[in-house]
């Protein structure tokens, strides 16, 4: 835990030394240069001295990575994907909740709840979900993955949307990975609330990165306090055992190529930020707990400032502000089903089917593949984006995904309910194990729907209800009446906020029902944590260089401090 032992406040005039002009592009060289250390020089935060002072005696003593029990645990012993306990936290760095491990929450009250546990129903949700079915965007697979991006007229139920960059789908993801994992509930069969633990802790405190800290989950850092990072062949890649399963806190975020490419930056940005923590005069586990601080305000601020209002508009959060919130209102913080299941799911939405990895690491040319390609599953270098493997074309070149103002960035998909077809047919090692040990369906669709079943998720038309809000008809869900199940008028959460995206705003932000869950939660969960910049200095703002002007700080900034921008790769 940190805390600010002055209230000196940031000497933002030197961390803005290169952006009197917005918008102009500096070069990699300037914008770094411009701040120097100055992003940390006026922080006076230490971690409290026992454990500042157990981080440094855990630096000079054994690092034998130890499992939570505090056994010693050797590389190739490490959990598979959705298999491996809750981290614990106690001792560390991180928070942890004092009373118990986190449940998930309910944020509207259910109705009609036997509809969600009769075969019909499941069988409705299948059917409506299956590969080529109706909530299958049916991309043309065949044409390949360069025409799927530039010739967007081939997907006419799949189409772009201009206002958010290919990047964003995958920071969503990202951020469902710090916030929530079901510890492995029962798909499509009733279970209480009490029978999954959250495996995540449920505030943006980036647990998924720095896992229980430097004194628990020593097989991540280096002795220096900073994050183990090795390299693919030509750039960065997360650190891996002997099968490639990278060594990370959590598993998921190896699941595709973006998604590992987003872990590695976020462990190289601590570890640039650690440098300018050490060039102020702090070291070892004072230096770390400084550094873990900076690494998540930022990120905070990018949630709010950059994320946030991409995805549900500005409008929406300027009246949470004023009026506050209205249905995230818990004791403590937690997940709710509503958020888990349904409507940030959202995401799998803006997936697109095909994707420009790099521009010329391919052996000089670009890699362009499929998110996922079931041809090539199981190969050492497979021709898709699946995670879980290291060749020297397998990193990404970020300005497809975020816009570093050289043109280059491609947009996401809209918000709707057509799904990439390659969401159909996941591999795998991306799906979490079954309570009861099954692997279950491979359609992501099916998945979630099913999910719904799982904990008796309200419909959209209960929630639009409880929320006082405009409720779709049935003639806008009549795609979804055809399943003898009546789910145009009982319509599951996460294809009605879909189809209210699509309906209100074209695809572009999600709708009332889907923005406001999304929204009261991440204000509410940024709000409960007395370790957010929001409470801990309401008037906090980036310290860090950014490349667009005062208060400003998004995904490119922390890219380029990272050092995997463009202007850094060469490419
Ligand atoms: C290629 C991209 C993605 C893939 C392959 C993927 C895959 C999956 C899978 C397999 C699950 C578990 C399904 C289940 O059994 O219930 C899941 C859960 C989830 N996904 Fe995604 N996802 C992707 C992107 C996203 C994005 C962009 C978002 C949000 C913006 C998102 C939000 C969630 C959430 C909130 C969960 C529930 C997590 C939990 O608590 O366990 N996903 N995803």
């Amino acid at each position: 835990m940190t805390s600010r032992a002055d209230d000196t406040p940031y000497d933002e005039d030197r961390l803005q030394a290169d952006s009197d002009e917005p918008r102009r592009r500096p070069s990699r060289r300037a914008f770094i240069g411009a701040a120097g250390a100055a992003g940390v020089t006026a922080v006076a935060v230490v971690a409290t001295p026992s454990v500042a002072g157990a981080l440094d005696e855990r630096r000079r003593g054994d690092r034998a990575p130890r499992d939570r029990d505090g056994g010693r645990r050797r590389r190739g012993d490490r959990p598979r994907p959705g298999s491996e306990p809750a981290t614990t936290t106690s001792g560390s760095l991180n928070t942890v909740p004092a009373d118990g491990p986190d449940r998930f929450s309910r944020m509207f009250d259910r109705r009609n709840i036997e509809r969600r546990d009769a075969d019909d129903m499941r069988t409705a949700l299948t059917e409506l979900s299956r590969p080529g079915g109706i909530l299958d965007a049916n991309d043309p697979l065949e044409v390949g993955p360069i025409r799927l991006i530039t010739e967007p007229e081939l997907s006419p139920d799949n189409p772009d949307n201009p206002t958010i960059t290919a990047g964003n789908t995958f920071v969503g993801q990202f951020i469902d990975h710090d916030l929530t994992r079901d510890a492995g509930s029962r798909l499509g069969r009733p279970d209480p609330l009490d029978r999954s633990t959250n495996l995540r802790t449920a505030r943006f405190d980036l647990d998924s990165v720095y896992g229980g800290g430097p004194l628990e989950s020593t097989d991540l850092y280096s002795d220096d306090f900073r994050f183990l990072v090795e390299s693919g062949g030509q750039f960065e890649d997360l650190p891996r055992d002997d099968e490639n399963q990278a060594i990370i806190a959590d598993p998921r975020n190896d699941e595709n190529l973006i998604i590992s490419g987003l872990q590695v930056g976020f462990l190289l940005f601590h570890n640039a930020v650690m440098d300018r923590v050490e060039a102020t005069g702090l070291s070892g586990g004072d230096a770390f707990a400084e550094a873990q601080r900076i690494v998540r305000w930022h990120y905070q601020w990018m949630v709010l400032n950059e994320y946030l209002p991409a995805i549900v508009g500005s409008a929406l959060i300027d009246d949470i502000r004023q009026n506050g919130r209205q249905f995230y209102n818990p004791a403590r913080p937690t997940i709710p089903v509503e958020f888990q299941t349904s409507a940030f799911r959202f995401g799998h939405s803006q997936v697109r089917p095909s994707y420009r990895a790099n521009l010329a690491g391919d052996g000089g040319d670009p890699f362009f593949a499929m998110v996922f390609d079931p041809a090539t599953f199981g190969d050492a270098d497979p021709d898709d984006l699946t995670g879980g493997h290291r060749a020297a074309r397998r990193f990404i070149g970020w300005q497809t995904f975020f816009d570093f103002g050289d043109g280059e960035v491609k947009p996401n998909k809209t918000i709707n309910p057509k799904i990439s077809t390659p969401l159909f047919r996941l591999p795998s090692s991306t799906l979490p194990m079954d309570r009861g040990g099954e692997l279950g369906p491979t359609s992501l669709a099916t998945r979630n729907l099913l999910r719904h079943l799982t904990w008796q998720i309200p419909t959209g038309q209960e929630v639009a209800q409880q929320m006082g809000a405009d409720q779709l008809s049935s003639t806008d869900l009549s795609a979804f009446g055809g399943f003898g199940t009546a789910l145009d008028s009982e319509t599951p959460l996460w294809l009605y906020i879909l189809r209210e995206a699509e309906v209100v705003n074209d695809g572009q932000t999600l709708g009332p029902v889907g923005g406001r869950i999304v929204a009261e939660v991440f204000m509410g969960l940024l709000e409960m944590d007395a370790t957010s910049f929001l409470v801990a200095e309401p008037t906090w703002l980036p310290t860090l260089p950014n490349r667009n002007g005062a208060e400003q700080f998004g995904m490119a900034d922390l890219l380029t401090i990272a050092g995997v921008d463009p202007d850094s790769r060469g490419q």
